[in-house]
């Protein structure tokens, strides 16, 4: 088993639409153990850090917008390849590529509010984990039914 941890977060819409425990309650019953969970309004500084990388992109201005337009659900997931895992839950980018059965395939109809984010590599994961939480608020935790997931 290779045990990682990975970030995701419920966007700005969730908590509104009122399905927030819908979808946690789809990765707690996947078996991801949520080590970390807090609800938080993102600032711009932190959301324009969070996703630098698309800084050059036409839609940079629009995310930074839809990502403090809200509270969030910041999680923090562990488990067995957690990193792919929760990607492949959370389904493609584009929601009309998104394959029913995944949280943006059955949420989401547009790219620009997809509802969830999920780390995309180890070193993202680190980096948006280390962004998002202090050491001291993950904890995590044994439920004995590791044998069963
Ligand atoms: N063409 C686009 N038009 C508008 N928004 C976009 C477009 N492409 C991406 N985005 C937004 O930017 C976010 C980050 O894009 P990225 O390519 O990292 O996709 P992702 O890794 O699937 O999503 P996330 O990083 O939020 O988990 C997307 O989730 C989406 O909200
Ligand atoms: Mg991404």
């Amino acid at each position: 088993m290779a045990i990682e941890r990975t970030y995701a977060m419920l966007k700005p819409g969730v908590l509104s639409r009122r399905i927030a425990g819908e979808i946690i309650t789809r990765l707690e019953r996947k078996g991801f153990d949520i080590v970390g969970l807090k609800i938080m309004r993102i600032s711009r500084e932190l959301a324009e850090i969070h996703y630098a990388e698309h800084k050059e992109k036409p839609f940079f201005g629009e995310l930074v917008d839809y990502i403090t337009s809200g509270p969030v659900v910041a999680m923090v997931l562990e488990g067995d390849q957690a990193i792919k895992m929760l990607r492949l839950i959370a389904g493609s980018t584009k929601p009309l590529e998104a394959t029913p059965g995944t949280i943006r395939g059955d949420y989401a109809m547009h790219t620009n509010v997809n509802i969830i984010h999920a780390s995309d590599s180890p070193e993202a994961a680190v980096r948006e984990i280390g962004l998002f939480f202090k050491p001291e608020e993950l904890l995590s935790w044994k439920d004995g039914n590791s044998g069963w997931i």
